[in-house]
């Protein structure tokens, strides 16, 4: 079953074809070289100033770093994003070495983020957020300073069957992509 975006033009075949898969084939690893690509797209993504605000944090399924990340987690997320090849964390320095805040932190990070899913699909691999983790053990694991803080998790992995999983995820899995409609989401005009 397609789970391809249906979209009111065209749009390149990586973004109409990239979403969030909750099931992951637990038999394949991955390896730094498989996600050097992605890392190099989360990398050259557009920040404010040039801040460059974001980090990465990245376990593979077998080492103590993922099992860290994994055990803050919470919720259904325990029960598919172990699965995964790799689990990443996403930080960022939210107020920098002179005390200022950084307002566009959190935006630049999510950009990049969104830049690292894209090249990631582009190369076979799946990508799925995940908000639903502790981020103040997150940031305590991985002894964060207090200018810097965690904000989400992703998995990274290959694709296995939808019916892997358990219910009431794989029923989920298999659910119709939905968005709002463009012309609710873009305004020529007044809003
Ligand atoms: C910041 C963020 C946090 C998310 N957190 C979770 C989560 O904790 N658990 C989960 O199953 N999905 C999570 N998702 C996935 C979204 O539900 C998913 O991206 C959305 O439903 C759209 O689906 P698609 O990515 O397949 O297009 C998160 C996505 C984002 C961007």
């Amino acid at each position: 079953m397609s789970r391809a975006a249906v979209t009111s033009t065209p749009i390149n075949p990586v973004l109409a074809n990239r979403w969030s898969p909750r099931s992951y084939d637990a038999t394949k690893s991955l390896t730094t070289a498989d996600l050097a690509a992605s890392f190099e797209a989360a990398r050259w993504s557009p920040s404010a100033n040039n801040n460059q605000e974001w980090r990465y944090i990245v376990g593979f399924r077998g080492d103590a770093t993922f099992e860290a990340i994994a055990g803050t987690l919470a919720g259904w997320n325990t029960a598919w994003a172990p699965n995964a090849g790799a689990l990443v964390v996403a930080i960022a320095e939210t107020t920098n070495a002179e005390g200022q805040a950084n307002p566009y932190a959190l935006y630049d990070l999510g950009q990049s983020v969104a830049h690292f899913s894209v090249q990631a699909h582009n190369d076979g691999l799946y990508v799925h957020q995940v908000a639903g983790t502790d981020v103040d053990a997150l940031k305590a694991t991985f002894n964060l300073p207090a200018n810097w803080d965690a904000f989400v998790a992703f998995t990274v992995g290959h694709l296995a069957d939808a019916d892997a999983l358990p219910e009431p995820l794989a029923e989920r899995e298999k659910a119709p992509r939905t968005r709002r409609d463009l012309n609710e989401t873009v305004f020529y005009g007044a809003f």
